[in-house]
């Protein structure tokens, strides 16, 4: 099992698909996307032979993520051949959520067993302003049918002060709709740093309410990441909370990622990715990635300094896909 020097042990790998999104959210690309063209990213096979090294270590849930994995279109292709593989036992999928409603179905056949959806506000004009697409409606269709055929479904929110930060409509829908919905307190990169300043507010806050309102903290499992949940016996919802700047985060940590370029990132705020697309061509042995991969995770530090403002390689999120 793959294992670093602190005993963290990496269950769990987030697979970036493509850089490339279609919405501009004001934490993330509040000027839509400006990079390359999409053919240099991972093809099929190299997705494939990248989760399978990792299941071969133990891995046993790879989530797809991007920037936006649903614009590429060879989608149910990559879903279809990770979920093939032996030991793979949850591949979700990270989506904004854009044309959702008719694209589910073909992922859900495809393999899919579960679903992130980002909704920052349940206001469909907030909506408009913080994603740039007027399309609350449609994602909440499409989270209604990826339900109705089977899939767990959970949303993200991006926790934002003066934005978001005041429950009521979040907690009016949790009520009868059975999500978890987790609350990511925004994290500082290069691009958006005023921005991360206006804006962020610690998770502790939304936690205290939660505790005072009898919400209770869900038992957690040896293999759980980071995220605290919460849930409430007058609620179907549940809530969760991300909080990358609470003490001790890094203990839990479970992942690993790889970016749509083929570079391993022991940590989402690492100053640089690892790159191992070599390994990822089909006359290299998948023992040598294997052996690459044991090896660097080797490396891999006890925790992030983003409370010192260090942020890593990274200018925004869509670059690795959160
Ligand atoms: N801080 C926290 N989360 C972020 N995401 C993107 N940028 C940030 C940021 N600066 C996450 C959000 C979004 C997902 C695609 O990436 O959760 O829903
Ligand atoms: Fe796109 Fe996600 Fe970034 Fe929003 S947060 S711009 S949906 S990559």
């Amino acid at each position: 099992m793959l294992q670093d020097t602190f005993g963290r042990r990496f269950y769990y790998l987030r697979l970036s698909v493509t850089d490339v999104c279609n919405f501009r959210c004001t934490y993330c690309l509040p000027d839509g996307y400006q990079g390359r063209p999409e053919d240099a990213f991972l093809s099929p096979a190299e997705l494939e032979k990248t989760a399978q090294a990792f299941a071969r270590m133990g891995t046993q849930k790879i989530r797809l993520t991007g920037g936006e994995p649903s614009l590429r279109r060879d989608l149910p292709e990559i879903i279809d051949r990770i979920n093939r593989i032996d030991g793979i036992q949850t591949l979700a999928l990270t989506t904004n959520g854009y044309k959702l409603p008719q694209r589910i179905q073909e992922w859900a056949r495809a393999g899919l067993s579960q679903l992130n959806v980002s909704i920052d506000s349940l206001d469909a004009h907030q909506f408009q302003q913080i994603t740039g697409h007027d399309r609350l409606d449609e994602v909440l269709e499409g989270i209604e049918i990826a339900q109705s055929l089977g899939l767990k479904v959970k949303v993200n929110s991006v926790l934002m002060k003066g934005v978001n930060d005041d429950l009521s409509s979040i907690l009016a829908w949790l009520k009868q709709t059975p999500v978890t919905l987790r609350y990511i307190e925004v994290m500082e990169t290069a691009d958006q740093q005023v921005f991360f300043r206006e804006h962020h507010v610690s998770g502790g806050e939304v936690k205290e309410r939660l505790l005072a309102d009898g919400w209770q903290a869900v038992l957690r499992d040896v293999a759980a990441g980071p995220a605290q949940e919460f849930w409430h016996p007058h609620y179907e919802g549940r809530i969760g909370l991300i909080m990358p700047y609470s003490k001790d985060f890094c203990a839990s940590c479970n992942r690993l990622r790889v970016s749509s370029l083929g570079k391993l990132h022991l940590c989402l705020f690492a100053e640089h990715g690892i790159d191992i697309r070599p390994y990822l061509q089909p006359s290299v042995p998948i023992d040598d990635l294997i052996h690459a991969v044991t090896n660097h995770v080797q490396g891999k530090s006890a925790a992030h300094s983003l409370q010192n403002h260090i942020s890593g390689a990274m200018a925004n999120l869509s670059q690795i896909g959160g």
